[in-house]
């Protein structure tokens, strides 16, 4: 059985790699588990509540001795030497943009596991750190902003006069950015975002923003669930809207990134002096170079013209509990999967795409850079080969030719007619209704957006039900084949309205936010 070690971070860190929460788990994979004595002072854990949890409370040496140890940021070369032999070494090392520290951790007899390096695969979601700190330092980047923006975000009408919503622009929608557009959005304001993937533009809708689509001909889908470098011809018209935006809105939020680059500058010196004074910038890619001139890592800069210019790189850090939850959380769920037979021994299975992703360093070989993993987060648009890829559309699918559908529209009269003409009443009319209904249905659902389809399909229950009374009238008949059919449309409709119901259930669930934390 190893020990798991919970070490104090250095310097403004404030959150912690584990929680008494976590901790309470990672006794459950059958670790015993050191936490470093106020290790998690800043999170507001204190050392009682990782005692009541079951952890020991030790000195510094006891916790970095141990034969795993948790850390939120990289280490320093002073920390690397104070790992035992053989230990394993868990945390956010930036491996892609640190070779020094790859370097210096392949010094020692050890293994060091990214969690930075986890890849974007749905499987690996629970894991994703990255994904986890940019939702929390989304959000924060719109409090802050709130907090230096001398406004409402929301619009008021009140007997003093009538106040108008602040006006938000989120460049880039990815996690972090929807982040934002979420908290500004439910704050009041008009958000508006920018992304040069177009398939994000159905989520910043369903949150409450508007997406402004960048027109030129091109389509940019991710595959490996980041971005790719944008065209002179995307960059030209984009740089067109952000100057038109700066002038419009009071608020920018910027997250653009394109991972192993550094970041794009998007917000030109003059488009921050055409915002009005009081405005509001919070440039969350500020480490990485930043997407606005001007902006400062870490700092906070007020232009000639007053507006402000966030540029920090801690905003996770700004909220310390619940960041140290959920990254405590992405760890025990690394250490679960690294932990198969819960016996506290930690295996490395090289086979696992993601165990082989985050490896950096395994038993002091160096194992950096893994093998690239392929993931879609939109279905890549195929290209006739021969042709160019530039500017080329998406094919659309093949669906029934001109022809073919008025072939079908002219069986479907001519079968009417031939009913009407041959068959005993009432059926004609019956039938008649039926085609019309066939008509209508394949038309509306048709037409339906297919993110709604699961809703739609709650709504027709109410034609289920009448089914299913249809076919209970008809299930007393004579006719062994009525009684059969009447049977077989009474267990189906049944299916649907109940599925429905499911369905209906777990969608409000989604919806209902929270709602389980307040009871
Ligand atoms: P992400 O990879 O999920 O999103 C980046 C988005 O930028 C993508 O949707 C991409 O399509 C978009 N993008 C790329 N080029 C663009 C362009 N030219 N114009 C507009 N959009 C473009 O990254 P995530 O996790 O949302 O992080 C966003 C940024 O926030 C990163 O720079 C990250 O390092 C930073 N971050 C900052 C923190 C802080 O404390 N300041 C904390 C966490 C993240």
């Amino acid at each position: 059985m190893k020990s798991i070690g919970i070490v104090a971070e250095l310097g403004r860190e404030t959150r912690v790699a584990a929680t008494p929460v976590t901790v309470k788990h990672l006794l459950g994979l059958g670790y015993q588990v050191v936490v470093e004595k106020g290790a998690g002072e800043h999170a507001s854990f204190q050392n009682e509540a990782y005692a009541d949890a079951g952890a020991l409370i030790v000195g510094a040496e006891e916790a970095w001795g141990a034969g795993v140890v948790l850390k939120v940021n990289p280490p320093t070369e002073e920390e690397i030497g104070r790992l035992a032999d053989d230990a394993t070494l868990i945390g956010t090392l930036s491996p892609a943009l640190r070779p020094d520290l790859v370097e210096a951790l392949t010094q020692r007899q050890i293994t060091a596991l990214a969690l930075d390096a986890v890849p974007r695969i749905s499987r690996a979601q629970s894991m994703d750190v990255l994904s986890s700190m940019a939702n929390i330092a989304g959000y924060r980047a719109v409090i802050e902003a709130a907090h230096e923006f001398g406004r409402f975000f929301t619009g008021q009408v009140t007997a003093a006069g009538k106040v108008p919503p602040a006006k938000v622009l989120v460049v880039g929608a990815g996690v972090a950015g929807l982040a934002a557009i979420g908290a500004a959005s439910s704050l009041g304001a008009i958000v508006r975002a920018t992304d040069p993937r177009p398939e994000v533009a159905d989520q910043v809708k369903s949150i409450g923003g508007t997406y402004l689509k960048v027109e030129v001909q091109e389509v940019m889908n991710s595959s490996d669930g980041y971005a790719k470098a944008t065209s002179e011809a995307y960059n030209a018209r984009a740089a067109e809207i952000y100057t038109e935006q700066a002038a419009d809105v009071d608020i920018i939020i910027t997250t653009a990134l394109i991972p192993g680059r550094p970041a794009p500058k998007l917000l030109t010196a003059e488009d921050v002096a055409g915002m009005k004074p009081g405005s509001v910038i919070v440039d969350m890619a500020a480490g990485q170079g930043g997407n606005v001139e001007g902006s400062v890592a870490g700092e906070r800069i007020v232009t000639d013209n007053g507006v402000v210019i966030l540029g920090y790189t801690d905003l996770p850090a700004r909220l310390p509990a619940q960041a140290s939850q959920l990254y405590g959380t992405n760890l025990l769920n690394l250490l679960k999967l690294l932990t198969p037979n819960k016996d506290g021994i930690l295996r490395l299975d090289f086979d696992d795409v993601v165990q082989r992703s985050v490896t950096v360093v395994r038993e002091g070989e160096k194992t950096w850079p893994p093998p690239p993993v392929q993931v879609s987060a939109a279905p890549a648009v195929k290209t006739d080969v021969g042709t160019s890829t530039e500017g080329a559309a998406p094919k659309k699918k093949a669906g029934v030719s001109p022809a073919g559908k008025a072939g079908l529209f002219a069986a479907g009269i001519a079968a009417l007619l031939v009913v009407n003409a041959v068959a005993p009443a009432p059926l004609p009319q019956h039938f008649t209704v039926l085609m019309l209904s066939v008509v209508v249905g394949f038309y509306v659902i048709g037409k339906v957006h297919h993110a709604l389809h699961t809703p739609l399909m709650s709504v027709t229950n109410a034609i289920s039900g009448i089914i299913v009374v249809g076919a209970l009238l008809q299930v007393t008949s004579e006719n062994i084949v009525m009684q059969v059919l009447a049977a077989v449309a009474v267990l189906l409709a049944s299916i649907n309205i109940f599925g429905g119901f499911a369905v209906t259930r777990r969608m409000l669930a989604m919806f209902s936010r929270g709602e389980k934390a307040r009871s």
